[in-house]
């Protein structure tokens, strides 16, 4: 078993749940709050949890997250680990879980409300300590386990990214066999948010080349399973075990930042009438902003043809939109429901998101409308 100690201590492979127990004690955390959604607890992927820990079924569980995490499911989940007397957090699931579980570990110590940590926001609220965190993921894509940070979609519309490093979970237990039974397509949304932050991480212009070569490496990885991973995805676990680590890559990666295609799907993502998954839009999203990056970064787009496996000069935009194709996920955001007429409401969302602002080529409003129309 590889053990990763960047700065999540992160136990990976097949069957690493079972280090769930030693971790929670190491931590000291005797009665952490479990935070997982209905479907992970439909596919059976609690009970699992529960069948390696000491007081199985006994720990309290919050499985109201939602598809996006709320702020108002945050508070649902705080006033139980408030009620339940919990000491640290257990996130089992996807992004959203994983995000919510972040969450609630930061108010539970920091205090509320959640709008004052907005680090957009000047005299923002300090934020004196977090929870301990265990993140378990069951999705290759999100990198939450190992992130800097979650995105809340607030009670007054915004989609709101908190990052500091003390949110950066304590533990992530990231065991592939939780991810067998992923379906083809949410695969390939997730496996494609991975690749993303890859690409964006790298693209970012802070400068920090440990995280761009572990950004290029998630990219190799993933950029050759995520075919196999989503054509035969219930018997390839070396697909999966490569997709998981694209993803962890990818999180560890993006401390530099984010870009404009995670401006844009935020944006997009905190609609409630669009039902679209954050990495189906990413993916839709990202040969757009290949095109309209690619002037102000050649040399890192030689980089990125390298890890992929293109050859020099080969067009980036053009290769992930064929592999959105072969993997089956749409070609454009109108066959996700977004609309001409909703670009304007999602401008100002785009230039307000914290990604915004580690894109290589800053956007005028104007250029996102532009790049919105073009992504349609
Ligand atoms: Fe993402």
């Amino acid at each position: 078993m590889a053990i990763l100690t960047y700065l999540t201590t992160t136990h990976f492979d097949f069957g690493a749940i079972k280090v769930l127990d030693k971790e929670l004690s190491r931590l000291g955390v005797k009665r952490p709050l479990l935070v997982t959604d209905r479907g992970v607890r439909a596919a059976g992927l609690l009970e699992r949890v529960q069948a390696v820990l000491a007081e199985g079924a006994g720990l309290p569980v919050f499985d109201d997250t939602p598809a996006n995490p709320t702020e108002s499911a945050t508070l649902q989940a705080l006033a139980l680990y408030r009620d339940q007397e919990c000491d640290g957090v257990v996130c089992l699931g996807g992004g959203s879980a994983m995000d919510l579980g972040k969450a609630v570990a930061l108010l539970a110590v920091s205090g509320e409300p959640l709008a004052r940590f907005d680090p957009l926001q000047r005299g923002g609220k300090l934020i004196t300590g977090v929870a301990p965190v265990i993140c378990i993921p069951t999705t290759a894509g999100t990198g939450s386990e190992v992130s800097v940070g979650f995105v809340i979609v607030m009670n007054d519309g915004r989609k709101l990214t908190i990052a500091d490093p003390r949110i950066i979970p304590k533990v992530a237990i990231c065991d592939p066999e939780l991810t067998m039974g992923l379906p083809p397509l949410l695969t390939a949304a997730t496996g494609m948010d991975a690749i993303t932050h890859c690409i964006e991480a790298v693209l970012a212009p802070a400068i920090n080349p440990p995280a761009d070569g572990v950004g290029l490496d998630g990219l190799y990885r993933g950029w050759r399973a995520i075919e196999a991973a989503v054509a035969n995805g219930g018997t390839d676990q070396d697909a999966r075990w490569q997709m998981m680590m694209a993803s962890t890559e990818g999180a560890m990666a993006f401390v530099k930042g984010l870009g404009a295609v995670h401006s844009m799907s935020h944006a997009i993502g905190r609609r409630h009438d669009l039902k679209a998954h954050h990495g189906t839009l990413n993916a839709v999203i990202l040969p757009t902003v290949l095109r309209f990056n690619e002037s102000v970064c050649a040399e890192k787009y030689e980089r990125l043809r390298a890890a992929m496996g293109l050859a020099p000069g080969a067009d980036l935009a053009a290769a992930v939109a064929a592999m959105n194709k072969a993997i089956g996920l749409p070609s454009g955001l109108a066959e996700l429901g977004v609309t001409e007429a909703m670009i304007t409401d999602l401008v100002p969302h785009a230039m307000g998101d914290l990604a915004h602002f580690g894109n290589p080529r800053r956007a005028s409003a104007e250029e996102y409308a532009q790049l919105y129309a073009q992504a349609l």
